[in-house]
């Protein structure tokens, strides 16, 4: 259902809403009767409190929860280990060297790139480092990187570090650009403008897709062109993006990405992350790129040649042979994408978020702001609240709410992010978290 349906007949209609928890169930429980999405969530463990009952679970952007699938996936690889040992590698049932090969339709698929242009290897941080290896290449006056104030710390740290390992300094080489005074969110004219300001210093914008802190979705083909009008380019962190809005990388030009796959993508704590080359850079021999045998042109690599020869499309940045074990849940939780299909998801999400927005607007009232973008566009399922009282007060609010069974998280300073996850959150699980968030509220703010 659409968040149009949701404010005709939910939370937002008027004098005829209901008040109490009762009569507001009924409302939501039809949604989930409703929704074809739902049955999805019987294909998830869900965490349980120490009453046995499943917690309300909304923190799918920070770890997505476990498929039910993905046990007997990573059992099959440990029983080919027992059985097989190092034949494993090739036997047909196991073949763990065409492992990651196996994971790239898919992962083009939610990322809206060609196979041959996405890789699964490592984790974010290391992935975003190799790409940063290939596509930083600070020369005469262009040698800036501009990311958004506020980055998440990781982000920030590698950025710097490739800044200093150029010889530079990041405090003149690192531009961070924040939102406007008293705003929260980046306008997207405010990228482009600053882009095209510092255009002849810039060798790279670092963006992300969906704000970690925020929740604020970006059109990553607009960063892109503003970076392509000034000649540099731009690669994008999308931990945060992945499995939670549609993507269309290789359409939008942007040079590459990365991601990791714990959160949306439900592969389990420091799951195999990823990484996208658009593949007008796929045969740039002049290049540079940080290189291990698992890179290597996969019909030769056990030749062990001296000579490094580059496999076909960004499967040339893995360095090191795959952590199957950590792959596997992949297997279990990419076909559950396939099966819903990502527009389909997208539209459960725009309505499960748009249902706790209203709830918020109105439960709450004034007490709490929600920070993410209001305009469904600009935004994935997270939401980001911040309470009028004060973050002493914001703290507390979320120290109950995870007594109260209701699983969110905190960030520093002062934001409290919750995210309905179309795979596995349903309507009912939106009305309960919300109806305790505000029963948790101090009444006057
Ligand atoms: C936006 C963002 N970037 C980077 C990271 C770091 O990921 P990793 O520890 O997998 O390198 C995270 C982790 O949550 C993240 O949310």
């Amino acid at each position: 259902m659409s968040p149009e349906a949701a404010c005709d007949h939910g939370p937002g209609a008027g004098a005829a809403r209901p008040t109490s928890l009762d009569a507001r169930l009924e409302w939501a429980r039809a949604q989930d009767a409703a929704d074809v999405l739902a049955p999805l969530r019987s294909r998830f463990a869900l965490p349980r409190g120490a009453d046995g009952r499943p917690l309300l679970y909304f923190c799918g952007h920070s770890l997505g929860l476990a498929p039910i699938a993905a046990r007997a996936m990573i059992a099959s690889d440990i029983e080919d280990w027992e059985r097989l040992g190092v034949l494993g590698h090739e036997h047909p049932r196991s073949a763990w060297i065409g492992y990651a090969d196996r994971l790239q339709q898919s992962l083009a698929e939610l990322t809206g790139a060609r196979p041959h242009e996405v890789v699964a290897m490592n984790s974010l941080s290391v992935n975003l480092h190799l790409l940063l290896a290939s596509f930083y290449r600070p020369s005469g006056r262009r040698r800036a990187i501009l990311i958004e104030a506020g980055a998440f710390s990781s982000d920030r740290y590698a950025a710097a570090s490739h800044i200093s390992w150029h010889g530079f300094d990041p405090e003149l080489e690192l531009i961070e650009l924040a939102p406007r005074a008293g705003e929260d969110l980046i306008r997207i004219e405010d990228i482009e403008a600053r882009i095209a300001a510092e255009g002849p210093r810039l060798a790279l914008v670092l963006w992300p897709g969906v704000q970690y802190r925020t929740g604020q979705l970006f059109d990553l083909g607009r960063i892109t062109r503003a970076a392509h009008a000034v000649h540099c380019g731009a690669g994008f962190d999308l931990a945060h993006a992945i499995g939670n809005v549609p993507l269309a990388l290789h359409a939008d030009d942007a040079d590459f990405a990365v991601w990791c796959s714990y959160k949306y993508l439900n592969a389990g704590p420091g799951a195999i992350g990823g990484a996208f080359v658009h593949e007008r850079h796929l045969q740039r021999g002049e290049l540079p790129r940080l290189t291990g045998w698992w890179g290597h042109d996969r019909g030769t690599r056990f030749e062990m040649s001296p000579t490094f020869a580059p496999a076909h499309g960004a499967a040339a940045w893995a360095v090191s042979n795959p952590p199957i074990l950590s792959a596997a849940p992949l297997r279990a939780s990419l076909p559950l994408f396939a099966e819903a299909g990502i527009a389909a998801l997208r539209r459960k999400s725009l309505a499960l978020t748009a249902y706790m927005a209203l709830l918020v607007a109105e439960l709450a009232g004034q007490r709490l702001v929600v920070i993410t973008p209001g305009d469904p566009a600009q935004r994935g399922c997270q939401l980001s609240l911040r309470i009028a009282s004060g973050a002493e007060h914001g703290l507390q609010l979320y120290q109950a709410l995870s007594a109260r069974g209701v699983v969110c998280d905190w960030r520093e300073p002062d934001v409290i992010r919750l995210a309905p996850v179309p795979l596995y959150n349903s309507f009912e699980d939106v009305l309960r978290g919300v109806w305790t968030l505000c029963e948790l509220l101090p009444q006057q703010c």
